[in-house]
């Protein structure tokens, strides 16, 4: 099962950025790629990094506390398929996005 929930209002995330949001008890890294929005897990699977405060480049985004980067739009890390971020999926509706997340 999961549940859907409303994270932020397309004008808080402007194209290029990110942002560091909670939800359903969890911190969730929302980015926003050329208009289409990439939701993953804010926690970085390294030393525990805010993923969503990360520089965005493209659709690679480089945690802040160590410099390991993911692409956002699947949660990979982007030297080895070992290592993922969970990602979730995420939509627009009438201006709100809105991520899928499972239930805990
Ligand atoms: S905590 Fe993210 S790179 Fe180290």
């Amino acid at each position: 099962m999961s549940q859907r929930f409303p994270v932020a209002s397309v004008e808080d995330v402007p194209v290029g950025t990110g942002a560091e949001i909670v939800a359903g008890g969890r911190i969730i890294a929302l980015f926003n790629v050329d208009g289409t929005f990439h939701a993953v897990d804010g926690v970085c699977a390294h030393a525990g990094g805010p993923v969503g405060k990360g520089e965005l480049n493209g659709c690679i985004v480089t945690c802040p506390w160590h410099g390991w980067q993911y692409d956002v739009s699947t949660g990979r890390h982007c030297l080895t398929d070992n290592i993922a971020q969970q990602s979730f999926p995420a939509e627009v509706e009438d201006g709100m996005v809105y991520v899928e997340l499972p239930d805990s």
